[in-house]
């Protein structure tokens, strides 16, 4: 019966605990989807070796926190397979393989390994494995013949690249893969603490599950409209990361209620917090003892991973079988 439902693949570097940012740009999607669709979800600790091959201790430390943030956000193990990419090593098979029919001008022409071979000039990004990064993810994604990939805007050059690698390889050895599409949800605007966008690197972040009384510190320290100096002034929500969490957490009501007020001075900042922690906060509360559970059992949260990633071995087993028969070789 799941096997008629389409296949959905995404995968997310560890790199700690995340954030408002990714559980309403990435992680609410991803459980919506987990109702209809065979999604396998996973930590892609190989990715973020391309970035943090000299600080390898932090990938396994982040891990076991990202898939408490998973599971916390609503991911259901029972319902979707969640995975280490490591601990399935037909990734590394299927991308060596596809590497000797990706074109090296496809790789260089790539959008996001330019701009991030000009941005990060603090570390030596020429390397191999960096460049190959979208022939891995591609692997990861085509093992399971997903047919939908939900990610950010900032992937889809990846996608684009992917199903030319598809093409490619169903062109010389026969029809194995089907081409995957882009699953681009509007993700809502998610601000940081201090107006810009909500990042881990720019320590403006309020972490999911954060206990209601830390959210509620942040919530009220956090930056709103700067033209609205006095409780007088009226402000301009389309500019206040307070009025993009309302359009997340509160009701269309509460939202409109906002939108009038604050424009017309009817409330002051501090009242439209106070409004929108009357959800944000008993909702941060829940994660936060999902989280609590889950950390005070590790060895059963080991076990879900380890019983998701012989699921992945599987499936992913299944479509090498087919892939080394095609190419007549192993
Ligand atoms: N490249 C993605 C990122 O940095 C992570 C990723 C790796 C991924 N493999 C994937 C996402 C496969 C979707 C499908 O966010
Ligand atoms: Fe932002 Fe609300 Fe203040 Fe308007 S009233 S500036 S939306 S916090």
């Amino acid at each position: 019966m799941t096997e008629q439902r389409p296949v959905v693949v995404s995968g997310m570097r560890p790199t700690g605990r995340l954030h408002l940012g990714h559980l309403h740009g990435a992680l609410a999607n991803w459980v919506r989807l987990q109702a209809d669709h065979d999604c396998y979800f996973f930590s892609a600790d190989w990715h973020a070796l391309t970035t943090s091959y000299d600080r390898t201790e932090v990938v396994k430390q982040s891990e076991r926190e990202m898939f408490v943030d998973f599971i916390a956000a609503g991911i259901d193990p029972q319902k979707a397979t969640l995975f280490v990419q490591s601990q399935v090593k037909q990734h590394a098979e299927l991308f060596l393989l596809l590497g000797m029919i990706t074109p090296l001008g496809w790789l260089e022409r790539s959008p996001s390994y330019k701009e991030m071979r000009e941005n990060i000039t603090d570390r030596d990004l020429a390397l191999y494995g960096f460049l190959g990064y979208p022939v891995l993810m591609t692997a990861d994604i085509i093992l399971y013949k997903a047919t939908r990939v939900p990610v950010g805007a900032d992937q889809v050059s990846h996608l684009e690249l992917c199903r030319e690698i598809v093409r490619r390889f169903n062109f010389h050895y026969g029809e194995v893969f089907p081409e995957p599409q882009p699953l681009l949800t509007e993700a809502p605007k998610v601000l940081g603490t201090d107006g810009r966008k909500m990042s881990k690197s720019y320590g403006n972040a309020i972490d999911l599950g954060e206990s209601a009384e830390t959210t509620t510190k942040k919530i009220m320290g956090m930056v709103t409209d700067p033209a609205r100096k006095r409780r007088q002034d009226p402000g301009n929500p389309d500019v206040c990361g307070i009025y993009y969490l309302h359009k997340v957490y509160s009701t269309p009501d509460t939202v409109a209620w906002v939108d009038q007020n604050c424009r017309t001075a009817g409330i002051g900042c501090v009242d439209c917090k106070k409004k929108l922690l009357e959800k944000l906060a008993p909702d941060q509360e829940r994660m936060r003892e999902k989280r609590e559970a889950l950390l005070a059992r590790p060895k059963d949260l080991d076990d879900l991973v380890e019983l998701g990633t012989r699921r992945a071995r599987e499936t992913a087993e299944r479509t090498m079988v087919q892939v080394r028969e095609a190419m007549r070789i192993g």
